[in-house]
């Protein structure tokens, strides 16, 4: 059986070394690291991933500001808030949450957040950073990945990488990261042919396409490491619970065949998922020493 890449203990440990981090910039500097969270409309998902970012933000001792706005706030009030919070000096990160409602451009809003407050790492500027190997701000889920990877494998050099989906906020950065640590490294998608057969040649196997359980076990080379992106709610497995409406998270990954074919596998829930908010803690206390000069 696989080992399990315990990310939950990770990000545990790294939110650990933030907070005392930032105690000792506040202590010494008088600097507080801030992050201000969007919030437009009530997405029950975004509203329960907006509360955990405010208090864990807290918790490190960070100062941490939430904007709750309507569903029917205009983009232009949008834009004014992200201006007047790019020009507020308390606050070093800044992230509005997706998805926006559709009479909102969220390109346009993503532009808007000053590139060096932008903690999420969508902005153009830091995508293009990332790309050509300048410091920027990295988007957090993938770094999240690459973390876990080089804690548990070291030197990721030569290795193929199989990133499956190619979203700009998981599976292009991914790549690139990927890229950065010397992986060999290919991007597959819903088009690629002969995806099970490419997933199979990878050392790296990372799975970031929002489709339940879709890699399956016999999509993974025998020894090989499994990162599983995916967070989705499914039906609870007891029929009858799951006519009364229960539900159960599952990965990206079939992870029980997976399991017994991988080197090392995260697991969904506690792998990948705590790891976006701990790098979403990092990008804010690196945007407030940034901003120190
Ligand atoms: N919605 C789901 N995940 C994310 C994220 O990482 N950042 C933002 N801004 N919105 C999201």
């Amino acid at each position: 059986m696989a080992h399990i890449i315990d990310g939950k203990a990770f990000a545990g440990g790294l939110r650990e070394r933030i907070g005392a981090k930032v105690a000792d910039l506040t202590a010494r500097h008088g600097l507080k690291p801030g992050l201000a969270v969007v919030l437009v409309g009530e997405d029950p998902a975004s509203q329960v991933y907006v509360r955990n970012k405010g208090e864990q933000t807290h918790a490190a001792g960070m100062h941490s500001v939430t904007h709750r706005l309507e569903a029917s706030t205009t983009q232009a009030d949008l834009l004014a808030l992200v201006h007047s919070l790019n020009a507020d000096p308390q606050i070093h990160g800044i992230l509005v949450q997706l998805p926006l409602p559709a009479h909102i451009d969220s390109n346009a809003v993503l532009a808007a957040i000053d590139p060096n407050k932008d903690v999420d790492g969508f902005h153009v500027v830091n995508a293009g950073r990332l790309a050509v190997g300048l410091p920027g701000m990295v988007p957090c889920t993938p770094l999240g990945c690459l973390m876990l990877l080089k804690d548990h494998l070291g030197s990721l050099k030569g290795r193929h990488a199989v990133v499956v989906g190619r979203s700009n906020i998981v599976g292009k950065p991914m790549a690139q990261l990927l890229l950065q640590a010397d992986c060999t490294v290919t991007i597959a998608h819903s088009r690629t042919a002969d995806l099970p057969a490419l997933c199979r040649t990878a050392d790296i196997l990372v799975a970031a396409v929002g489709r339940p359980e879709m890699v399956k076990g016999d999509w993974v080379k025998p020894g090989a490491v499994v990162i599983d992106v995916g967070i989705n709610r499914v039906p609870a497995r007891d029929p009858e619970a799951a006519a009364a409406g229960k539900t159960r998270l599952v990965g990206d990954v079939a992870y029980e065949e997976a399991a017994a074919v991988a080197g090392a596998i995260t697991p969904v829930p506690g792998g990948v998922g705590p790891m976006t908010i701990a790098v979403l803690l990092l990008n804010t206390l690196t945007a407030a020493c940034r901003s120190h000069g």
